[in-house]
């Protein structure tokens, strides 16, 4: 494999988690460590494993880190009421409710009840505003990472087309605003397609840089791609596998089909997983320092 075109998530996250010791001193120094809980609501298999994979990370950094696990038919009262407490709980700077929940709750009332402040998703519309007039406070993860990655790599987007597949308000939407945005590593010029998109290939032949959020496994191949082009690959799609686990996890691109027309391709997975957890943390530092008196 040639490694020179792989951007590497873990390898960005290992450089991203040093730069936060000195942040957590000043903190530990002031008796403040930063904590997090996590609301699950049902038993939904990859949601678990992503609420474990955050708290052991959180933990293994000296963070607080609480996972509240809600049964899939609780109320949207209860959730609430939930959430509500932990507002007020000082001991946790960030919330975070787990997406997607079922279908009797209504996702953006949730969102909307937890305070603006605790907000380490980005989701709260207040969030949503700031990041799109261009005065980010939280921003959400993944795309933040994503971010990151590009500077890590000293890649630049000034000037450059780049499509983005997916409109979700967790990956697609802010993606575009951030790659758009008037600030340094951003300045690109952004297009986002979606499931209503009529000739994708169109734009994806056409763009320098290639953000995939759609959630079909292998979708793009060499043929919808131009040469030379940066594929950011966001899918974690669950395939079947015979292995011991019974599936594996792969993304939205076909890396093998790809591979030699990209100048650079986030693998997955070591991608932009990891780095989703790394700005999930980084944020709730962020909630925590926002606490200094
Ligand atoms: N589900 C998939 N990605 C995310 C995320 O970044 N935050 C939350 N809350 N739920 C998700």
């Amino acid at each position: 494999m040639d490694t020179s075109k792989v951007l590497s998530g873990k390898d960005t996250a290992v450089a991203v988690y040093a730069s936060f010791k000195n942040r957590l001193d000043i903190l530990s120094k002031r008796g403040i460590i930063p904590g997090l809980c996590v609301i699950l609501v049902g038993d939904d298999p990859a949601s678990q494993i992503y609420v474990k994979t955050k708290s052991k990370k959180l933990q293994s950094l000296g963070l607080r880190s609480k996972n509240i696990y809600l049964n899939n038919d609780v109320s949207q009262n209860e959730l609430i009421q939930t959430i509500n407490g932990l507002n007020q709980d000082s001991n946790y700077h960030g919330i975070l409710v787990q997406m997607p929940l079922p279908s009797h709750i209504d996702s953006q009332l949730i969102i909307n009840s937890i305070d603006s402040t605790k907000d380490v998703d980005g989701f709260h519309p207040e969030n949503v505003g700031w990041l799109s007039i261009g005065e980010p406070r939280f921003i959400p993860c993944t795309p933040k990472g994503i971010m990151k990655i590009f500077k890590h790599y000293n890649i630049e987007l000034i000037g450059k087309d780049i499509v983005v597949i997916g409109r979700s308000n967790i990956v697609g939407r802010p993606m575009s605003v951030l790659v758009s945005s008037n600030g340094e590593w951003s300045n690109g010029t952004c297009t986002i397609c979606h499931s209503r998109t009529k000739n994708l290939e169109q734009y994806t032949r056409n763009a320098d840089v290639v953000i995939s959020a759609i959630g079909k496994p292998n979708y793009l191949k060499a043929d919808m791609i131009k040469k030379g082009s940066i594929i950011i690959d966001v899918g974690i799609n669950r395939v079947e596998a015979e292995n011991d686990k019974g599936y594996k996890i792969i993304g939205d691109v076909d890396y093998n089909s790809v591979i030699d027309k990209v100048s650079f391709i986030t693998p997955v997975p070591g991608g932009v997983g990891p780095m989703t957890i790394a700005m999930l943390v980084e944020n709730t530092i962020e909630a925590a320092e926002q606490n200094i008196p």
